[in-house]
């Protein structure tokens, strides 16, 4: 008889489900300007007071380092070309801006303020969803650990992939307590005797 626990074939196939795709797009190419125009216009205009030790208002400039940071600042954008555009900023008595300068400052800031990050590796997606394999996966999962060819849906009452949107995989569309079940009932094909629970 085969002699593997589910604990651990349960795991192996929760380790090879949750194996998702990363990887960064790279930044807008208008909010790449802040490194190379915008940073350079807040250390000559604002970082005086806006800095690690002084922070002004509650604000500091040298704590945004790259484009990856500022992208996420749109708060911050749109206060700071608000105060530019009234005058506020830089404050009376500090380096005045350059007509130039201003305009483009509040330019950018204005832009950045609106911008919205596509790219989901940058976003918050929420906590991510445990999604069972798909009726593939799974069936060559089964192959691979147990040797024998294996067809989920009539073998253990396997449900249809979601198909949602084109994608077989799709983390919502694939339940996982529907999966579990379905992990319980491949066990018992495999001889071992096991029940599911949901608590
Ligand atoms: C000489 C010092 C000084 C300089 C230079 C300066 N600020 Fe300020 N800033 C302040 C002070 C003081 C405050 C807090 C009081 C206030 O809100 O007016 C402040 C507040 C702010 C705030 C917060 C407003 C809010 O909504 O709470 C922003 C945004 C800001 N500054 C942007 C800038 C920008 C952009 C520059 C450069 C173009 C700049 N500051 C240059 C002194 C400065």
């Amino acid at each position: 008889m085969i002699r593997y626990t589910l604990p651990a074939f349960v795991g192996v196939l929760v380790l090879i489900a949750q194996r998702q795709p990363t990887g960064a797009a790279p930044v807008a190419e208008e909010i790449k300007v802040f490194s190379t125009s915008i940073q350079p216009m807040l250390k000559t205009y604002c970082i005086k007071c806006h800095n690690n030790d002084t922070q002004e208002g509650g604000v500091n400039y040298a704590a945004i380092r790259d484009d990856s940071i500022a992208i996420t600042k749109r708060g911050l954008w749109k206060r700071a070309f608000k105060r530019i555009e009234s005058g506020e900023m830089p404050p009376e008595g500090a380096k005045p801006l350059a007509p130039a300068d201003k305009e483009s400052l509040v330019r950018w800031m204005k832009f950045a303020a609106e911008y919205v990050d596509c790219d989901p590796s940058r976003r918050d997606p929420g906590p991510s969803i445990a999604r069972r394999l798909t009726r593939t996966e799974y069936n060559l999962t089964v192959r691979d650990l147990f040797g024998f060819p294996f067809d989920s849906g009539s073998a253990v009452g396997m449900p249809e992939d979601g198909g949602g949107e084109h994608f077989d995989n799709l983390a919502a569309d694939l339940s996982f307590e529907e999966y579990a079940r379905s992990v319980v009932n491949a066990a018992h094909a495999a001889g071992m005797d096991v029940r599911f629970s949901t608590r």
